[in-house]
This record gives structure tokens, C-alpha cells and sequence, in this order.
């Protein structure tokens, strides 16, 4: 860990609804969580939509800016002949300050390389987005002990290795796969232990006043129930949700949770 003093670090929650919700659930939701998070202080709040969703509910909620939107991948291309791909560009024309890139879903069934996922992000980066970056080990790599091996190569060769990285929009995301939407969180300790060895690996190459900086989000199985002492540990800076981010209420408790622990960090609670 390189420092506990995290109150000039973002605590970000969010939402990633993967194949989930049509555009009237969506407006739906958005509309039950605005009364949520108006007095949000310490959170700041993502959603990233579906991309049928995206462009209608970020133009609808243009005018509140309690709610960021994010894309849930872009193209490794820019514009051109590349039929059903949706760059990074259009994604920020549609509303989206940021995007995720290298969801092991995507990673895993979409067959999305470690040169790929680099490529997006230099994709996102130059169309001005935020990349939320993920990364985390299988079960095997846990089992086997080469879970911190993994991770660091993941990081290294999507963001740490790009030429003129765009280090203020830059979120990371830890999520061991054995605990994506398997009900099998990580133990509180075991995702404070892997978010160090991730910030000592950015300090590493781009030294520690940047590393400190950098949100680092937890995402597996996160739920109301355990996301306070999760979210409380020194490097953990809030979450990626996905079964947790579909209902407004489930969602605005986790929103809370990190709100809390941000008031905490900053002696306002
Ligand atoms: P989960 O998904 O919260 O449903 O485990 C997290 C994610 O895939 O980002």
C-alpha cells in the first residue's frame, strides 16, 4: 500500500448492466434513481447502459450531472468500414465520458486479446473518454497463485505499456472472474491486497503521485450486505456492479455505502 491518506481520491460507483434493460426500463430506472442521489456527495455515480439506452438516457439527463454515463465497450477502430462497430467517438457523441475496456466477459467470449483491449484504450483516450479498465485472475490463477502475475501483465500490457497515457482518465477495475455474478465476493482483504499490488504496479512506471491519484474500483458479487467493508479498505475506491446496478434501490444502497465511507475518509460523518 502506498499510502492510507486517500481523501484526494475519487470513490466511484458503477453500474455496468451488460445485455440488460430496453430503452423504457431504462428511463424507468434512471428517473427512480435521481431522487437517490441528489444528495450524494462523496460518490460519484456511473452507469453504463446498454448502447440502445446510452444516446436516450444521457440526452435525457442532460441537465443533471449527478449521473455520468458510460460506455460498456468501443472499437479497437476508428471510423471507417467496419460494420456494427461503435468507436469510442460515437460513444462520447452519444453521451458517454467514459467507457469499459476489458471486461473478462468481453475478454473471454468475445475472444478480446491483451493487444486489443490496449487498442481501446487508445481509442477511448483519444476521443477524450475515461477508460475503466479491468483486469482480474480465474480461478485457476487464484488456486494456482498467479493471480498477482496476472494482473500486473493484464495492466501492463493495456494501459501501462501505451505511449502518452492520459493518466487523469484512467479508472481501474479489479474483478477476479471467480467472483463475477457468482455470489462468491472477494474476502475484504483479499481485494485490498490485489488493489495495492495494482497501485504499486502504476507507481512503478508512472510513479506514486500519479498511482495515489488513480481510482482503483472492486467488481464481483458486490452487494448491499457487503459492500461497506469492502469499499472501507485503504485502496479499494468503490465499484463495478452488475446484478447489484439493476434496481434502483438495490443500486442507490451501494451508492450510499460509498458516500459513507467518503465522508468517513474526508472526517465529515
Ligand atoms: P457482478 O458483475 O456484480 O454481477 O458480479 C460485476 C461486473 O461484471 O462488472
Amino acid at each position: 500500500m502506498i499510502t492510507t491518506d486517500t481523501n484526494f481520491r475519487r470513490n466511484i460507483v458503477a453500474g455496468n448492466w451488460k445485455s440488460n434493460k430496453l430503452i423504457d426500463d431504462a428511463k424507468e430506472f434512471v428517473t427512480a434513481l435521481q431522487a437517490a442521489v441528489q444528495t450524494v456527495e462523496g460518490a460519484e455515480v456511473w452507469i453504463a447502459p446498454p448502447l440502445t439506452s446510452l444516446a436516450v438516457v444521457s440526452q435525457l439527463q442532460q441537465s443533471q450531472r449527478k449521473i455520468h454515463w458510460a460506455g460498456q465497450q468501443c472499437s479497437a477502430y476508428s471510423a471507417g468500414a467496419h460494420t456494427g462497430e461503435c468507436t469510442a467517438e460515437m460513444l462520447a457523441d452519444a453521451g458517454a465520458r467514459a467507457v469499459i475496456i476489458g471486461h473478462s466477459e468481453r475478454r473471454e467470449r468475445m475472444g478480446e486479446t491483451d493487444d486489443v483491449v490496449a487498442q481501446k484504450v487508445k481509442r477511448a483516450w483519444e476521443a477524450g473518454l475515461t477508460a475503466i479498465f479491468c483486469c482480474g485472475e480465474d480461478a485457476k490463477e487464484r488456486e494456482s497463485g498467479v493471480h498477482v502475475r496476472k494482473v500486473l501483465a493484464q495492466l501492463k500490457a493495456g494501459v501501462l505499456s501505451l505511449d502518452a497515457p492520459a493518466v487523469d482518465r484512467l479508472i481501474v477495475a479489479y474483478e477476479p472472474i471467480w467472483a463475477i455474478g457468482t455470489g462468491a465476493t472477494a474476502l475484504p482483504e483479499q481485494a485490498q491486497e490485489m488493489h495495492a499490488v495494482l497501485r504499486a504496479g502504476i507507481a512503478e512506471e508512472w510513479g506514486e503521485e500519479v498511482a495515489r491519484r488513480i481510482p482503483i474500483l472492486y467488481g464481483g458479487s458486490c452487494n448491499p450486505a457487503n459492500a461497506k467493508e469492502i469499499f472501507s479498505q485503504p485502496d479499494v475506491d468503490g465499484g463495478l456492479i452488475g446484478g447489484a446496478s439493476l434496481q434502483p434501490d438495490v443500486f442507490a444502497r451501494l451508492i450510499e455505502a460509498a458516500d459513507e465511507e467518503w465522508k468517513l475518509r474526508n472526517h465529515q460523518a
